[in-house]
C-alpha cells in the first residue's frame, strides 16, 4: 500500500482513535518536505498562553482559557490599559497568578512574543493587526492563532504561510464555528455517508451589526472603516470554514476560483442617518461596501459553494451552513435534514433524531462544560479545549496555516471579482500541491 492509498483507507475507516493517530503519523512522515501539514506540536504539560487584544473577543476567550485543565494565561497585551488591567485582574482572581501586562503602545506586543514562557500566542485585535502580530510571534519561535479573518490581502495570506513554513511554527485561524455542535455533527453525518457524494454547499455571515459598527467604542472604533474602502466579503470564514471542512478542502479538494457580485450599499447609511444628528462626523462617511455580497466558489473536484455577507441590514443571524450531496441535504437555522427516500413528502425533518447517534466525540466528551461556559453556544470552549488537547498530546492541529490563508483569501478575491464586473478569480494554491493528500479533518479525535 503506498502512502496515498494508506491515507485513503485511513479516511474511510478512520472512525477509531487508533486509525486517527496512524493517519496523523503518516502525514507527519512527510513534514520534512517543508510544509506544515500534519506537523505535530511538541507535547507540553501545561499550555501557556499569551493574549494580544483584551477587548470583547480577547477577554471572552481568556475566560474560557482559564476554565481549561492544563492551561495558563501568562501575559496579556492591549493598547487600552484599562482593558488589559481588567483582564489581568480576572486572570489573577481565577488562577491566583498575576500575568505580565504589556500596554506601552501599538508595538508592545513585540515584547510579549519574545517572552520565553509562552507556548501559544492568541491574537484578538482588529483585522489589520493580525498578520504583523502572527508573524512576530512565529519569528519569536511561538505557535500562534489569530482571530478571523486571518488576513485581508492575498500578499498577507502568503506572508503567514511562508513565515509558518520557514519558522516551523503553526499559525492557526481560530475559527470557532468549525467546532459548533451542529457543524461537528454534520461532519459525522457526512463521514457516515448519509449525504452521499458532496455536490454543493452554502455559507454566510448574515448578522445585523449596524449598532455595533456605529458605536464609539469596541468594534465601532475600527470595523466600520473597511466599509468605506472595500467592497466584497469582509468576513468570509465563519460560514466558509465549516463547509470547507465538510468538503475536505486542502485535504483532497481545493478552492479553484470564485466569482463575486455586490449589491448596492444602503443599510448602514440609512441606519446612521436615522440615528445620528446631521453634525455628527459619521454623517460625512461614504460607504462603498455593498450590503449583500454573494460569491460562488468552484472547487477542483467540481463542487460549488455560495458564500454571502451582509452585516448592515435587519436580518436574523444566519450562517446558512448548507451541505448537499447525491443522497440528501442538511441546512441550518434551524438545523434540519432531508434524505433521499425518506418517508412522507419532500420535506426537511428535524435533526433531533440524529443527535444521539452522530454527536461528535468532542461534544460527547466536553459538551456539558462547553454549554456551561456558553461562548457562542459552547463552540468557543470546544475550540480551545481541542487546541489544548493537541498541544498537550503532541498532535498536529486540526486547522493549519493553509486553512487560515485559503479561507481568508475569499475576502480579497471577492473584492477583485466585484471590481472587475464579477470576473472569475483563481485561488492561489497555498499548499503548493499538497492539497491532494486526503486526510480526515479532526481524524485524531475520532
Ligand atoms: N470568532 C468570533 O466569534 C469572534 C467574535 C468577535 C470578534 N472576533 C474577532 O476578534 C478580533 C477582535 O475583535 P473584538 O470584538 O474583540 O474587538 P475589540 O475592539 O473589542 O477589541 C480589540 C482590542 O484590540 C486592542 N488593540 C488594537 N490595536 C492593538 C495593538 N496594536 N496592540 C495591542 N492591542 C491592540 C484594542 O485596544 C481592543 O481592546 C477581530 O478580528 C474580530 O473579527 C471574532
Amino acid at each position: 500500500m503506498n502512502r496515498r492509498e494508506f491515507l485513503g483507507a485511513g479516511a474511510a475507516f478512520g472512525a477509531s482513535l487508533g486509525a486517527g493517530r496512524a493517519l496523523a503519523q503518516a502525514a507527519n512522515s512527510t513534514s520534512t518536505t517543508g510544509g506544515m501539514i500534519g506537523v505535530p506540536f511538541t507535547a507540553v504539560k501545561t499550555v501557556r498562553f499569551g493574549v494580544i487584544g483584551t477587548g470583547g473577543r480577547g477577554s471572552e476567550m481568556i475566560r474560557e482559557m482559564l476554565s481549561l485543565d492544563g492551561a495558563e494565561v501568562r501575559a496579556v497585551c492591549d493598547i487600552n490599559r484599562d482593558a488589559a488591567l481588567t483582564a489581568a485582574g480576572k486572570i489573577e482572581t481565577a488562577s491566583g497568578k498575576k500575568p505580565e501586562v504589556y500596554t506601552s503602545g501599538e508595538h508592545d506586543f513585540e515584547n510579549l512574543v519574545r517572552r520565553d514562557d509562552l507556548d501559544f500566542v492568541y491574537i484578538a485585535t482588529p483585522w489589520d493587526w493580525h498578520v504583523p502580530m502572527a508573524v512576530a510571534a512565529m519569528e519569536a519561535g511561538k505557535h500562534c492563532g489569530t482571530e478571523v479573518p486571518a488576513a485581508t490581502t492575498i500578499e498577507d495570506c502568503f506572508k503567514l504561510v511562508r513565515t509558518s513554513e520557514r519558522t516551523r511554527r503553526h499559525c492557526l485561524i481560530m475559527e470557532n464555528c468549525c467546532y459548533g455542535e451542529n457543524e461537528l455533527m454534520v461532519l459525522n453525518i457526512i463521514r457516515a455517508g448519509l449525504l452521499g457524494e458532496l455536490i454543493h454547499g452554502e455559507a454566510a455571515y448574515i448578522h445585523d451589526l449596524r449598532e455595533e459598527l456605529l458605536r464609539n467604542r469596541g468594534e465601532g472604533l475600527w470595523r466600520r472603516l473597511p466599509h468605506t474602502v472595500r467592497n466584497g466579503n469582509l468576513y468570509p470564514t465563519h460560514g466558509l470554514g465549516p463547509v470547507a471542512n465538510y468538503m475536505g478542502v486542502n485535504r483532497g479538494d481545493r478552492f479553484d476560483y470564485l466569482v463575486s457580485v455586490s449589491s448596492l450599499q444602503k443599510g448602514l447609511e440609512v441606519y446612521r442617518d436615522a440615528n445620528f444628528p446631521a453634525d455628527d462626523p459619521k454623517r460625512r462617511e461614504k460607504y462603498v461596501e455593498g450590503d449583500m455580497n454573494t460569491s460562488v466558489i468552484r472547487t477542483a473536484r467540481g463542487r460549488t459553494i455560495v458564500l454571502q455577507h451582509d452585516v448592515v441590514d435587519p436580518r436574523p443571524y444566519d450562517r446558512v451552513n448548507l451541505i448537499s450531496g447525491t443522497k440528501g441535504v442538511f441546512r441550518d437555522y434551524p438545523p434540519r435534514i432531508y434524505l433521499d427516500g425518506q418517508p412522507g413528502a419532500e420535506q426537511f425533518t428535524s435533526i433531533d433524531a440524529y443527535k444521539e447517534k452522530y454527536e461528535h466525540p468532542l461534544w460527547q466528551k466536553s459538551g456539558e462544560m462547553a454549554r456551561k461556559m456558553g461562548g457562542h453556544g459552547g463552540m468557543d470552549f470546544i475550540l480551545l479545549y481541542r487546541l489544548a488537547e493537541c498541544m498537550r498530546e503532541g498532535l498536529p492541529p486540526d486547522i493549519d496555516v493553509y486553512d487560515a490563508a485559503t479561507w481568508s483569501a475569499a475576502g480579497p478575491l471577492s473584492e477583485r471579482s466585484v471590481a472587475s464586473g464579477s470576473e472569475p478569480v483563481k485561488f492561489p494554491d497555498f499548499t503548493n500541491g499538497r492539497w491532494e493528500q486526503p486526510r480526515g479533518w479532526l481524524a485524531a479525535a475520532m
